[in-house]
This record gives C-alpha cells, sequence and structure tokens, in this order.
C-alpha cells in the first residue's frame, strides 16, 4: 500500500510540473495539457504522440475520433481501458495537428520518462511512427528501427532504462480514420497483448 501510494504521489507530481510547464512553446497554444490517465499499477502503457484538438479541449489522452478506435481495438482483446495507462510523448498539442519538432520532444519527453519508470510496465505499446521512434532509442533498441510497416506488431525487449520491458510497436489508431483496412491489422497486432494473458 506504501508503494501504491508513493506511486500516486509521484505521478502526482508530474501533473503539478506539466500543469505550469513553459519548457517549449507549445504551452502557449494549448487549452489543456494532457498528462495520461489510467491505472497507476499497469502492466501496459500505450503511449501516442501528441493530443488532439478533442484531446486539448479536456485534457484526457485519446478522447476524440483516434480514441473511439483504441476502445474499440481494447475492447476486441477484452482489456479494460480504465487498468491499462494511457500517455503521449508531448503533453501539449501542437499547433493545426502538425508533427511534433525534434525540439519540442528534446522539451516534454522527461516527464514520459519520468511516468515509465514510475508505473514500470510490463508492455509498452508506442502507438504510431514517432512514439516509436523516440521509445526505440530511448531503451536501447536504436538498431533495430525499421519502418513501422515492417515491425508492427513485432515484441521487442527492451536493453536500457528499463531493462527486460517487452515493446510493441503499433500503428496509430488514427490511421483507420483513413484507411479502414487498417483496422484489422490492428486488431490482428492487438491479440498478441492477449498472450501476455493481462
Ligand atoms: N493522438 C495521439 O497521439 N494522442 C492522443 O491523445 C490523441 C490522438
Ligand atoms: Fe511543457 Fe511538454 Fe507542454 Fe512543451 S509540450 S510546454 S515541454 S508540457
Amino acid at each position: 500500500m506504501e508503494i501504491l501510494k508513493n506511486r500516486d504521489d509521484k505521478l502526482k507530481e508530474i501533473k503539478e510540473e506539466v500543469l505550469k510547464c513553459q519548457k517549449c512553446l507549445l504551452y502557449k497554444s494549448r487549452n489543456y495539457p494532457v498528462i495520461g490517465e489510467g491505472n497507476h499499477k499497469t502492466k501496459i502503457m500505450f503511449i501516442g504522440e501528441a493530443p488532439g484538438a478533442q484531446e486539448d479541449k479536456t485534457g484526457r489522452p485519446f478522447c476524440g475520433a483516434a480514441g473511439k478506435i483504441l476502445d474499440e481495438l481494447l475492447k476486441s482483446v477484452n482489456i479494460k481501458r480504465e487498468n491499462v495507462y494511457i500517455s503521449n510523448i508531448l503533453k501539449c498539442k501542437p499547433p493545426n495537428n502538425r508533427d511534433p519538432q525534434k525540439e519540442e520532444i528534446e522539451a516534454c519527453c522527461s516527464y514520459l520518462e519520468r511516468q515509465i519508470k514510475i508505473i514500470k510496465p510490463e508492455i509498452i505499446c508506442p502507438l504510431g511512427r514517432y512514439s516509436m521512434q523516440f521509445l526505440m532509442e530511448k531503451f536501447g533498441l536504436e538498431n533495430e528501427i525499421e519502418p513501422i510497416g515492417k515491425i508492427h506488431g513485432k515484441v521487442f525487449k527492451t536493453k536500457t532504462v528499463l531493462p527486460g520491458i517487452f515493446l510493441i510497436p503499433l500503428y496509430h489508431p488514427a490511421t483507420v480514420t483513413y484507411n479502414l483496412n487498417m483496422k484489422e491489422i490492428l486488431k490482428k497486432d492487438f491479440k498478441i497483448l492477449e498472450k501476455f494473458k493481462y
């Protein structure tokens, strides 16, 4: 119980820091930062890129169109959203949904790193290629980076920071909104999470 309390407190500290954060210019245009939410004792973390318009309005990750697809994918493998933890690399929305910039990722990524170290999941699923690239580099898998089309759904084992965690790159759920075929591919990839008997 003591450990659990500690974990909650440490995540709350991050939340308070992010609410005041001005480490990159995105703080100027954001409405609400999106810190992350879910089970602090989870075995699975999903890491997206950055908040979109809907997330910026509510402060909640994956609550718009991509979130609906993520919910459907979780349901397809009987995983409850409240049993996982969902966060992003960037905590503030980039203007006009543009791609995250290198300096923004550098400024923001320590929050995510701390979240991962506090939660210590067994499985990390990067959603989309930015998250995949960032997390594979972070965890000592830089030599195994290939296009997401080639390594989505593949299971890697982290080598540094927190060694021994399974890292499974997945396509970003938003890809389904412009290519319906992606849903079946994502569903197939999600099946691997069932094998971990979460
Ligand atoms: N896309 C993301 O990468 N993250 C969100 O929270 C929402 C959409
Ligand atoms: Fe701070 Fe990250 Fe928001 Fe930039 S994106 S202001 S680094 S919380």
